[in-house]
């Protein structure tokens, strides 16, 4: 399941995370690649535990905690400290595979990556290039989404960035364990959350509604770790 989340960012965050990353201290992406994603990745990114980072990156966090679309959709156990890159002159990150189990850096914490986020922090209209493309069952999907706005998708998935042919693309990314492991069952536990709000909205003491609320957290009873 890819979900879109709009306006996780005010325009005044974003303009202060620009600001703040026009003067951060980019590294080259490839020191945190593994083997095989290191012959593909060619961007930047900043170190992990970075102040800038962790203040940005906090930023996101609790933007996240206000978002029921986010909560609904991921179910978040666990959520890594985002991290952030830039690309630019044609850099690219080709296909790859993200890590299952993501360390926590500066703790002793693991974050298996049931889910990869990217908040586009750049507007589309500034750098040609640079969609995330994610390969599931369907095909292929290129996402381009205004700044501010979010991409949730299965870690599990292939995935890359096109080269930025024009301007510079900034994002954050990170990394979600839920509470509920597998796509599949996460994404009936979504559809019958948006349907009880639904229900809820349009006929609110309707009786089903106590019941298929039930169902909800029964099933979410039976498949959640937490
Ligand atoms: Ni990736």
């Amino acid at each position: 399941m890819l979900t879109h989340i709009p306006n996780v960012l005010t325009n005044e965050q974003l303009s202060a995370c620009r600001r703040a990353l026009d003067r951060a201290a980019w590294i080259d992406g490839r020191a945190t690649a593994g083997y095989q994603s290191s012959r593909v990745k060619d961007n930047q990114q900043l170190r992990e535990g970075d102040p800038t980072a962790r203040e940005l990156g906090d930023m996101i966090l609790a933007a996240l905690t206000r978002l029921p679309l986010f909560i609904a959709a991921a179910l978040p156990l666990k959520v890594v400290p985002p991290l952030f890159n830039r690309y630019r002159d044609g850099q690219t990150y080709g296909n790859h595979v993200d890590g299952a189990v993501q360390p926590v850096a500066g703790t002793s914490d693991r974050v298996r990556s049931d889910l990869s986020a990217t908040v586009f922090l750049s507007a589309p209209e500034d750098y040609d290039g640079g969609e995330l493309v994610v390969e599931d069952s369907y095909g292929a999907h290129r996402i381009k989404l205004p700044a501010g706005d979010m991409i949730l998708y299965p870690g599990g998935s292939l995935h890359r960035v096109e080269p930025v042919t024009r301007g510079v693309r900034l994002a954050s990314f990170f990394w979600i364990q839920s509470m509920v492991r597998e796509d599949g069952q996460r994404r009936l536990l979504f559809d019958l959350d948006t349907a009880i709000q639904q229900l809820a909205q349009a006929v609110p003491d309707h009786g089903a509604v106590p019941l298929v609320t039930s169902v909800y957290h029964n099933l979410l009873r039976r498949w959640a770790e937490a």
